[in-house]
């Protein structure tokens, strides 16, 4: 470590989990999330519910990063907060906190493309090798699903997304169907290992180009289980790994499908994953798959890093700094924002 590194607060709550990381230029030094279980006995995010537990979070949060990182604020060189996109009651709370912070000590504002830093915490330094550009940047997550031409730190091109329901999304809300509490994802990729993923076939949706769409599996799944479930009440209890292997390879296979076409679309052969999907066995083994079949580069970052966490947001933080590029404290929140 240099003698003087930068020093970065950052703040990430876009969603519903309060983060707060503090890194010595690109090492972490600390990473603290804060998760709101309130939202798991209504089965999703509730925004109002959400911005509320952040404002009770933020401040312990922030605290608890500053001394496991044995930073003192004086110290602080910047704070770097999540902008958007995001729920926007979540958002004023993060960006608030950091505006106040900022003024308070006298140091620079760094405003963070939450999309841009599920991409860059591949640059975290972890002492492992990062994708050099350009590379193909694939965050799935329940709040995005993008496909992107990734050319430098702060150029990146939205090759696809979805155009209704995130992976992640899907998963959640098919798990719903299935008895799972929320968020089922994880619950879909535990039982899918135990079952047999061509059980029961499911059609996947025609999506032009490299966008995706997750509505109409997820209506498709719901007709099934009610349909079997009037012959077999105890249809999904019977047949539970193989409806989840089964629910697991249509999604895998359509992730799949839309890389590959990025792949040929580009020429580009180095894949970058993100978003809390991407903790997918079924994903992680498709990809690595084509590191031997297809002769792919793939990263897949550690899991603390590619959920909705802080360091992300500081490694986006430092790339600005090092380039000069604060925020005034006019800088608005912003649910939706241009990549
Ligand atoms: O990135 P994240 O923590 O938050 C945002 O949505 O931005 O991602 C959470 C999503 C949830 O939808 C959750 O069900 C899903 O990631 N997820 C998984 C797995 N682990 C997390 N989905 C499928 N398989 C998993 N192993
Ligand atoms: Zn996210």
């Amino acid at each position: 470590m240099p003698d003087n590194p930068i020093y970065i607060l950052a703040i990430e709550s876009s969603c519903d989990d309060t983060g707060a990381s503090v890194l010595a230029n690109d090492k972490i030094l600390s990473n603290v999330v804060a998760k709101q279980e309130i939202h798991e006995e209504y089965g999703g995010v509730i925004p109002e519910l959400a911005s509320r537990a952040h404002q009770v979070n933020i401040v312990p949060t922030v605290d608890i990063a500053l001394k496991k990182a044995g930073i003192n604020k004086s110290q602080l060189s910047a704070i770097a907060f999540t902008q958007g996109p995001g729920l926007m009651g979540s958002l004023l709370v993060g960006s608030s906190f950091a505006k106040s912070m900022a003024l308070g000590l006298n140091i620079p504002l760094i405003s963070v493309h939450h999309m841009h830093a599920h991409i860059l915490a591949h640059f975290i330094d972890k002492g492992q090798e990062k994708p050099t550009f350009p590379f193909i940047g694939v965050t799935i997550s329940g709040g995005h699903t993008q496909i992107l031409q990734v050319n430098s730190f702060f150029d990146m091109e939205v090759l696809g997304e979805t155009t209704d329901d995130a992976v992640g999304e899907a998963y959640d809300k098919t798990a719903k169907l299935l008895g799972f509490p929320y968020p089922g994802g994880p619950l879909i990729d535990k039982y899918a290992q135990q079952g047999n993923p061509k059980a029961f076939p499911f059609t996947k949706p025609k999506v032009e180009g490299l966008n995706f769409s997750f509505s109409g599996l997820k209506t498709q799944i719901m007709y099934f289980l009610q349909k079997e479930s009037k012959s077999n009440p105890a249809f999904i209890k019977d047949n539970i790994a193989d409806i989840c292997a089964s629910i697991q390879h249509t999604i895998v296979e359509i992730l799949m499908d839309k890389i590959g076409k990025a792949v040929n679309q580009t020429g580009i052969k180095q894949i970058a994953i993100g978003g809390g999907v991407s903790a997918n066995s079924g994903i992680r083994k498709a990809l690595k798959d084509t590191e031997i079949i297809k002769k792919w580069k793939v990263y897949i970052p550690k899991f603390e890093y590619t959920t909705d966490n802080a360091a992300m947001i500081g490694i986006v933080g430092y790339y600005k700094f090092l380039e000069g590029n604060f925020a005034d404290t006019t800088v608005v929140s912003k649910p939706r924002i241009e990549i």
